[in-house]
């Protein structure tokens, strides 16, 4: 039998580790906590824990002493890869805490199903998200009018969370559903209430009519279909049956959140940074590999996908014994994000080089079978907004920049990025 907790570890643990994750929102977050999260430096207590009990108990991986449930931790990059390639089968993607979340507003999407139809869902979603192009070639042009449109509506003298939000929000409605979509700020506040409620998981019940309501609006934007966005892809690439694949676009709509925090944060990164910054405005586009680099380098530091999770379908064999099937695995991202060599360090340089992609502690997109197919349209977007902000205005400045070591949380609605006049060179004052 792996190691297993004793009920005093699994309560600190729980304590220390997973509640403060589940309290900061795992599908929709909660700004305020984010920032009490910051100011108590609780991941930065949650991975002293998670170090702790690997010093005491071994690689795991670590079963929690809970009642009627097998959850077990894994913490070592062996046990990551493990589970990770040996994702669908035996270790599936969706999990019951999984299944319960997401299902109050994508209860079609791929990451919650099973089986034969997982595989056809999965397939699509690769094929219309054109998972394997670095430069997601279908839509490429497209997306970059699009992010150039909107850089041209951002004002000086700072761009704040609520700002850049709302631009990001419009772009992800015109890159997922066409031009059409670009002020439907309804569609999104409704997602947003149906992510909150998934907040909670079994703990409300599924808002039904609400996610119906959402749902057909999503579907009349997918019927029409309009060319370079993501719904247009979709009219290029005929479904299997069994995928719904107007089913599929809740999760993407969800998601492209992830991308704009992550942007905002890699902003406030290069606003601390000057010569990093200059590097990144020489970069070339289309695929402009050190932004890129850049980005994968924020999702390291701060992985909006808190913690992966698994559940096994048969009993798993490990070197210290057998885990029964229905175990739960946890894989906490941002314990092994920052216990290497550049911990809590910006090092944009170590994506360009390859290591950091190569090593299995770190996998801010996931990795194996399941990896996160919309990587490459994130990384695209992402880079191409940065490149565009940093070509219109010139040089920005982080209000309050971000120094080594760097927060392991990061309170992204609380950065505020100077720009400098368009006409001119004069940084502003904050
Ligand atoms: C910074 C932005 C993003 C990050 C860090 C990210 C990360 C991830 C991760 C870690 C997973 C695995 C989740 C799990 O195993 O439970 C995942 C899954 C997924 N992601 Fe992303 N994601 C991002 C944005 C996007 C976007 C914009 C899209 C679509 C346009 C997308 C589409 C998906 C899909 C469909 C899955 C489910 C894959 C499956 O079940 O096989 N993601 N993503």
């Amino acid at each position: 039998m792996p190691n297993r907790l004793g009920v005093l570890d699994t309560a600190r643990c729980a304590a220390v580790v997973l509640a403060p994750l589940l309290a900061q929102g795992v599908i929709r977050r909660r700004n305020r906590v984010v920032r009490l999260a910051q100011r108590l430096d609780l991941d930065r207590r949650a991975a002293a824990v998670l170090r702790q009990l690997r010093t005491r108990h071994g690689d795991g991986p670590l079963r929690l002493a809970v009642p009627g449930r097998s959850i077990a931790l894994v913490l070592s990059a062996d046990g990551v890869e493990r589970v990770l390639t040996g994702s669908p089968e035996p270790f599936a993607l969706a999990t019951t805490e999984k299944v319960a979340a997401l299902r109050h507003f994508q209860p079609h999407g791929v990451l919650i199903s099973g089986g034969r139809e997982r595989e056809a869902r999965r397939h699509y979603n690769e094929r219309v998200l054109d998972t394997g192009a670095e430069l997601h070639h279908h839509i490429a042009g497209a997306v970059a009018a699009v992010v150039r449109d909107e850089v041209s509506t951002v004002d000086g003298p700072v761009l704040d969370w609520p700002a850049f939000a709302a631009m990001f929000d419009r772009i992800a409605r015109r890159v997922v559903l066409g031009a059409a979509a670009r002020d439907d700020e309804r569609l999104t506040a409704e997602l947003n209430r149906l992510r909150n409620a998934a907040n909670w998981a079994y703990l409300r019940p599924r808002p039904e009519h609400l996610r119906a309501r959402f749902q057909r609006r999503v579907d009349a934007y997918v019927a029409r279909a309009e060319p370079g966005s993501l719904a247009g892809a979709m009219a290029a690439n005929p479904a299997a049956p069994g995928v719904d694949p107007a089913g599929q676009v809740p999760h993407w709509l969800f998601a492209f959140d992830a991308a704009g925090i992550s942007a905002f944060r890699t902003l406030a990164l290069l606003g601390s940074d000057p010569a990093r910054q200059a590097t990144a405005a020489r970069d070339q586009g289309p695929v402009y590999p050190y932004i890129r680099a850049c980005v994968q380098d924020t999702v390291r530091l701060w992985p909006t996908t808190l913690v992966v999770l698994r559940e096994s379908t048969v009993d798993t064999r490990w070197p210290g014994g057998t885990l029964p099937a229905g175990t739960e695995l946890i894989l906490p991202s941002s314990y092994f994000h920052r216990d290497g060599e550049h911990a809590d360090d910006f090092a944009p340089e170590t994506w360009l080089h390859g290591e950091a992609m190569r090593s299995w502690s770190v996998f801010p997109f996931s990795a194996g079978p399941g990896v996160c197919p919309g990587r490459n349209v994130v990384l695209l977007t992402t880079s191409t907004l940065i490149a565009a902000l940093l070509d219109r205005f010139g040089p920005l400045r982080t209000a309050a920049p971000l120094r080594s070591p760097l927060p392991r949380t990061l309170d992204h609605s609380g950065q505020r990025i100077g720009l400098p006049p368009v006409t001119g060179t004069i940084a502003p004052e904050m």
